[in-house]
């Protein structure tokens, strides 16, 4: 699963380089880990990750505890120890104390597929161009 999500990645930003439209670069990031954003979405709901971030586009998600997931897809680092690529996100959400023992955030118990659908929300969610705010 985790080398398919790469891959997935790679060929979807190969695609994003040719597929140009009309001056407007498709972002490169969106739906890339080959999740179910939609799921995602509830998912963080039901889990409670807006306890503890604000969630753009997830009701009641205003938690101030970690950092707001804001233009997520534009990131570069995540948690400030990983580059921010889907496999690394995924393994974060999974195990966020296997990258950084001392974080406050929990391992919540989430299988692959769900932190993968989960990453494929978080992917969503651009800068400028695309912006949502918080609901
Ligand atoms: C108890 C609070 C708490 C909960 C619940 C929580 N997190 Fe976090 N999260 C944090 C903290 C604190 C950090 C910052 C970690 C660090 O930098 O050490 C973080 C970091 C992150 C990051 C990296 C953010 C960045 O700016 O690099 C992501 C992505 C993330 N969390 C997603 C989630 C998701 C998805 C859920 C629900 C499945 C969730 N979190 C649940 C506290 C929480």
């Amino acid at each position: 699963m985790r080398m398919r999500a790469f891959l997935t990645f790679v060929a979807t930003g190969a695609f994003a380089l040719a597929g140009c439209n009309g001056g407007k670069v498709t972002h490169p990031y969106i739906a890339v880990t080959g999740g179910d954003p939609n799921h995602g979405k509830v998912l963080i709901d039901q889990y409670g990750c807006g306890a503890c971030h604000i969630v753009p586009g997830v009701r009641g998600a205003r938690g101030l505890v970690g950092p707001p997931l804001i233009y997520f897809s534009e990131r570069t680092m995540i948690a400030g120890e990983l580059p921010n690529s889907p496999s690394n996100l995924i393994r974060w959400i999974e195990h966020p104390r296997e990258v950084e023992p001392k974080t406050a955030m929990p391992d919540l118990g989430l299988t692959e597929d769900q932190a993968t659908d989960i990453a494929a929300y978080l992917y969503t969610l651009r800068g400028p161009e695309g912006t949502r705010w918080i609901e």
